[in-house]
């Protein structure tokens, strides 16, 4: 069983600035031949304002040959209350309407593939409680299924104890949940997007993987004191064990955000509104 993991895509019909990198990340999945694609979220450069951008998105997806699933990031959905674009009814709504739901379960013969909607985890929205009580059900009810999750935010930016890392990473106490919870359920895999850097963690106890963009990387502006800066995708081999790889894509062009970051993201931004 093959997974291919593409994320950070930031397609949008109304900033088409990151648009020539994805015909050359479609090429690239065909020939792969995977059973199931997973986009880990910022389909869009701003579905969280712009119904378009969600729009355009989905015709992009629909373009991949084989089935697709999708989780929401941040530029999709919104973002923690109290940020610019907060995560909302309307914003999620829209969401649904337009690209389907925002969490979800798939079976595919011995594995249970969970989807999470990340930008809900620690608001305090009652959306929060809803989807961890369907998490906790979901997977009480594997039936012996071995579990991946996939979800936007990673858990952890450098390790499973940090505390606050704001914009990056799950707050602490909804993170020690979750973590608990996928250790108690023998979770084998989660993999998330977001920080627009690759890397591999294992031991944590389980594995995690940040995908790399497709889009665009984030250069100097921002300091990430970990992860490596490249364009491409993650391969997730499913067998007796699972093997994640991550895989530069040469045919990428190497866009950085910085470069053209008052047209895409204006107002010139904190570094809480690149990734
Ligand atoms: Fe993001
Ligand atoms: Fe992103």
């Amino acid at each position: 069983m093959k997974i291919i993991q593409i994320t950070d895509t930031h397609l949008s019909s109304l900033k088409p600035h990151f648009r020539e990198n994805w015909r050359p990340l479609v090429e690239w999945v065909d020939s792969m031949a995977p059973d199931l694609v997973v986009h880990t979220g910022d389909l869009t450069v701003d579905g969280a304002d712009f119904e378009e951008d969600l729009v355009h998105g989905r015709e992009m997806l629909r373009g991949l040959r084989y089935p697709t699933l999708c989780v929401p990031g941040n530029h999709d959905v919104g973002d923690m209350p109290g940020t610019r674009q907060p995560v909302d009814a309307g914003r999620l709504a829209r969401w649904r309407r337009i690209i389907g739901p925002d969490r979800w379960v798939h079976n595919l013969g011995e594995w249970r593939l969970i989807g999470l909607n990340s930008l809900i985890i620690g608001s305090g929205l009652s959306e929060e409680d809803e989807q961890l009580a369907w998490l906790e059900s979901t997977l009480r009810t594997r039936e012996g299924r071995r579990v991946l999750v996939f979800k936007h935010k990673p858990l952890f930016v450098e390790d499973p104890e940090e505390g606050e890392t704001g914009y990056w990473g799950l707050r602490p106490e909804p993170r020690r949940r979750l973590l608990a919870l996928f250790a108690e359920h023998g979770v084998e895999l989660v993999a998330s997007g977001h920080l627009h850097r690759a890397r591999i963690v294992d031991g944590a106890p389980f594995r995690c993987v940040w995908g790399p963009s497709s889009g665009f990387t984030v250069g100097p502006m921002v300091t990430m004191p970990v992860g490596e800066v490249l364009l491409g995708a993650a391969v997730h081999i499913l067998g007796s064990t699972v093997e994640s790889r991550i895989v530069p894509l040469g045919a990428l062009k190497p866009f950085v955000i910085d470069d053209v970051l008052q047209e895409v993201y204006p107002p010139a931004p904190t570094e809480a509104s690149l990734s």
